[in-house]
């Protein structure tokens, strides 16, 4: 069967030819200008004047957009607050901050020319970070989120042992190899198409719309594929998309607006850094009894994604643990940086981060191994189930992946020949780690659980997929096709696998959440049936059978002893005027979320894994490398082992880098410093472990009745690299015999773990 196939990825030949379009491959039309972006250079400052007359004159330039030129809203916020104006009018609030668009005959001179602008500003106080925004009183850019279970300050009081103290947890740049992009080509009337490198294409259409003052009817939103999304371009697509939009429309042109990889880092918005406050009460036998936390979050200057995303923290604060009483709090804090945005996982990295750090703390402060107290924490399977939302788990398998993840890693041979090196060896020292991983699947916001498909078979047999899905080299796309063609029972290549767009499916989700194949899929699946029951009805009649004697085999139906084939059904179904075409739909049953209370169901099921990462550290440079990693994760019955493995390898090392090389650095002035990769460090192939044994749950099978059986994939092996953090830790608690918690903030780059080193040899 096609479903369930190793299939490579479609696009998989293009992407290494380097045939694969992309929104700058394509062909221009005569007279297509280019945009360029105005930045700000203060990072919260009054604007007193504006004057962009070297702008107007530099050579080649049309003319310039600012908040004036536009005919709707100056806002591309995709949160009810509308705080994000795609041109800063009387203030900026970020280094970085949009406040004018060039448009000039090459992308060159708009580039250019966007650097003779002369803006006066007046500074105001800024707030720089988490602790910065705390101390400044704790303005929020948006509502937080609280919940509770339990007495936790009574079961914290009488806890005999508490741990207490605060983590650190960098941001993370995107860094998708296509940077953002859009091109808008003008239509008649108030018409506009726009491609746009957007995992929400629904999205920047509304965004389009409103700034035009249009409707959404006139506006058409494709994409083919996006070089890299990863959250960063759930919202951040929308500013580009508008400001292309804007110029077409206004000077009757197509219009493309490309930044710099270095405007691109630091205009759009990144993974949110935290600094999780905790105190936790726990027993003599590692037990967990109760747990008081705080979120602080980095939100920058505008809500975006800042809620959901410190939501997610919060959903994801026990990771795989029971606690028997928990409060847990976000503070989406306003700072005057760039409003952090979605990035895989979603805020679940955070929340799960803070979880294993005090799980570190508690193993340390009784001497035995983290994994001892993971063990004796895990959920059960009594009223050791219920999350701090109040969802009872129910498809706890965790305890089987780490048990089986423990045996075939050798993990507790290893470990004791690591404690054993340790003692001997005085310049390098070794750590291992297992960290587990248990997922929510789901939008939280309940709404955005839906989805769309549309097919098309034609006269020939051959067939048209759309969905609301995008593909940014996840292979949502082959997922989806392989479910179409699994329906009919025809080959992959009858499936045409169509560019995503408005005009096809209306009203979508954005392709986030890990939960494109889960919805789209289905919808897929449910436009399949409803053309093939048409079909079948359609052969029963022309063969004088019972619909109860027609059956879809592989290649056709059958219809009793006959065999029709495909092609051959599709011909003879258009001459009898069936109807070949059919828009589906799904929902997700199950989920419903309370936010006011804090309670409710609102994943519909949890994806697990686990990892073992071994290192190296240099106690004297603080330089270390990640020896061997092994993986058990669960993707339920894979729709695409060969997709699924992709995701969690680029799943772990994606997150490898959060964790230990990527680094962002603001100056005093409140200017992002790491912003291209001579500064910014992200993982390359040779930081791939030499040894990398990645393995699928195989046994594993989704409880729910998913398409196929199958489970998100996209961002849960992320958090997989959780490991690789408590191994540096280990290596460097070795140096005070391990009496004492590392405690490193992320990432851990070397100079951390040289200052940990450090740490442990006043501690001796
Ligand atoms: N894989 C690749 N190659 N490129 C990407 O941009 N994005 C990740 C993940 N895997 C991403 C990726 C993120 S953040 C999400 S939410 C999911 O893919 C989205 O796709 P899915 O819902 O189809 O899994
Ligand atoms: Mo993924 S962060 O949900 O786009």
């Amino acid at each position: 069967a096609t479903l369930h196939a190793p299939t490579r990825h479609d696009s998989g030949p293009k992407h290494v030819t380097g045939t694969a379009e992309y929104i700058d491959d394509m062909i221009e039309p005569v007279g297509t200008m280019h945009a360029y972006l105005g930045l700000s250079t203060k990072p919260h400052a009054e604007i007193l004047g504006m004057n962009l007359d070297a702008v107007r004159s530099a050579p080649g330039v049309i003319g310039v957009l600012t908040a004036e030129d536009i005919p709707g809203e100056n806002d591309v916020s995709p949160s009810h607050k509308h705080d994000e104006p795609i041109f800063a009018v009387g203030e900026v609030q970020f280094w970085g901050q949009p406040v004018f668009a060039v448009i000039a005959e090459t992308r060159e001179a708009a580039r250019r020319a966007a650097q003779l602008a002369k803006i006066d500003y007046r500074d105001r106080p800024w707030i720089a970070d988490v602790r910065a925004g705390q101390a400044a009183g704790g303005k929020l850019v948006t509502e937080p989120l609280k919940l509770e279970r339990g007495e936790v300050d009574a079961a914290l009081t009488s806890a005999p042992r508490r741990a207490r103290g605060a983590v650190t947890i960098g941001g993370q740049d995107h860094f998708y190899l296509e940077g953002q992009i859009a091109f808008a080509v003008p239509g008649e009337d108030e018409d506009v198409t726009i491609h746009s490198s957007t995992q929400h294409p629904s999205e920047v259409q509304l965004m389009v719309a409103q700034v035009l003052g249009i409707r959404h009817n006139a506006v058409t939103v494709n994409v083919r594929r996006m070089g890299g999304g990863f959250g960063g371009k759930e919202t951040q697509g929308n500013l580009f998309a508008a400001v292309a939009a804007l110029a077409a429309k206004k000077w009757n042109r197509a219009c493309k607006i490309r930044p710099d990889r270095d405007d691109d880092m630091q205009a759009t918005g990144k993974r949110h850094d935290f600094v999780v406050d905790y105190d936790v009460g726990y027993d003599e036998s590692g037990r967990i009894l109760a747990v008081d936390a705080v979120y602080g979050a980095r939100g920058g200057f505008s809500s975006d994604l800042t809620g959901p995303v410190t939501d997610r923290a919060l959903f994801h604060a026990d990771n795989a643990y029971w606690y028997p009483a928990v409060r847990v709090r976000s503070e989406p804090l306003y700072t005057n940086t760039v409003s952090n945005t979605a990035f895989r996982g979603f805020g679940g990295p955070q929340g799960m981060v803070a979880c294993e750090r005090w799980i570190e703390d508690i193993a340390y402060a009784l001497g035995k191994d983290t994994l001892d107290i993971r063990k004796a924490n895990f959920y059960g399977t009594d009223t050791d189930n219920v999350t701090p939302y109040h969802q009872v788990v129910e498809d706890n398998i965790v305890h089987r992946v780490v048990d089986e993840l423990e045996a075939s890693s050798d993990y507790q041979a290893r470990r004791r020949a690591i404690i054993d090196f340790n003692k001997t060896s005085t310049v390098l020292k070794k750590g291992i780690a297992l960290t587990p991983v248990k997922f929510g699947i789901s939008f939280t916001a309940t709404w955005y659980n839906q989805a769309g498909a549309l097919v098309h078979v034609y006269k020939d047999g051959s067939i048209h997929l759309s969905h609301g899905g995008t593909e940014m080299g996840q292979g949502l796309y082959i997922k989806v096709a392989q479910v179409v063609a699994d329906a009919f029972g025809v080959n992959l290549d009858t499936v045409k696998i169509m560019a995503t767009s408005t005009g096809k499916v209306p009203n979508t989700s954005a392709t986030a959440a890990s939960s494109g194949s889960d919805l789209n899929g289905m919808a897929a699946w449910d436009a399949c049936e409803q053309i093939k029951s048409r079909m079948l009805a359609h052969a029963a009649k022309l063969h004088d059978a019972d619909e109860a004697d027609c059956h879809w085999v592989t290649g056709g139906l059958n219809v009793g002893r006959k065999h029709i084939p495909f092609a051959e059904l599709a011909a003879s179904a258009y001459l009898n005027r069936v109807q070949l075409s059919a828009a589906g739909f799904y929902k997700t049953p199950k989920i419903h979320w309370d936010r006011a209370t804090g309670r409710g169901h609102p994943f519909y099921y949890f994806a697990y894994g686990a990892s073992v990462s071994e290192v190296t550290i240099d106690t004297l440079t603080g330089e270390y490398t990640v020896d061997r990693v092994d993986i058990l994760h669960d993707v339920g019955k894979s729709l695409n082992p060969a997709v699924d493995m992709g995701q969690i390898e680029g799943g772990f090392i994606q997150g490898m880098g959060w964790l230990t090389t990527e680094e962002l650095v603001w100056d005093d002035k409140g200017q992002l410093r790491t912003h291209a990769p001579s500064t910014y460090k992200i993982p390359l192939a040779s930081d791939v472990p030499p040894i990398f044994n990645v393995r699928i749950a195989e046994w594993s099978v989704n409880r729910e009745p998913t398409i196929g059986r199958s489970k998100a994939v996209g961002e849960p092996p992320f958090m997989l690299a959780i490991s690789v953090v408590e191994a540096l830790g280990m290596a460097v608690a070795s140096m005070a015999d391990y009496k004492k918690a590392p405690q490193l903030d992320t990432p851990v780059t070397p100079e951390r773990v040289l200052m940990g080193v450090e740490r442990m040899k006043t501690a001796r």
